[in-house]
């Protein structure tokens, strides 16, 4: 996990904001998205699409003129297709405090580059408990996001 785990860090300026004068949720949502790209990039060295974006939870506002620190790291490898967690954090640069503000977990699937069709991808290698409890959670948001799939095929 840590040899494509990925630290994205933004100042928030005017532009990335809405008209609360806080950070945007579709900001975030982009660099969430190009965090867990590099992650992906970076596991299986393919190109990578985004095929799902769950549970995105904004738990707190960042505000313009802080930090915001976007963390992806890998809980699943499967066939083709990976998980990435990612946690975003605000840092207030004056007085240095720290918060939680975001989650998401993000399916990226590795291409063929030639082809363009789902690759397979090197397995993921856990370390520590840590890694393996993490493991197991994935294993079930996985689980439950098949079966979404394949309700919302029927649709
Ligand atoms: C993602 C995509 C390549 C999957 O292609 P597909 O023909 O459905 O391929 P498959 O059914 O063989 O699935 C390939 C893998 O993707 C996974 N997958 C596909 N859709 C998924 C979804 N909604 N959620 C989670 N995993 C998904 C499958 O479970 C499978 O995983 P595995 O190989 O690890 O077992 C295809 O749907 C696609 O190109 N989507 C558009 C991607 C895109 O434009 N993203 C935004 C810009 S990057």
């Amino acid at each position: 996990m840590a040899d494509s785990a990925t630290e994205m860090t933004q100042l928030v300026l005017p532009q990335h904001a809405n008209v609360h004068g806080t950070l945007l949720g579709g900001t975030v949502m982009h660099w969430v998205d190009l965090a867990a790209a590099i992650v992906a990039n970076r596991h299986s060295r393919r190109p990578v699409v985004t095929a799902a974006f769950d549970d995105m939870a904004f738990h707190a506002p960042v505000m313009v003129g802080q930090v915001a620190i976007i963390r992806a790291r890998l809980t699943l490898v499967d066939r083709s297709s990976m998980e990435i967690r990612v946690d975003v954090e605000s840092e207030d640069v004056i007085t240095g405090e720290k918060r939680k503000t975001g989650t998401a977990f993000v399916t990226f699937v590795a291409l063929d580059p030639v082809t363009r069709r789902p690759t397979p991808v090197q397995p993921l290698v856990l370390k520590t408990d840590e890694e393996r409890a993490e493991h197991a959670k994935a294993l079930e948001r996985r689980r439950l996001r098949l079966e979404r799939r394949r309700a919302h095929a029927d649709d």
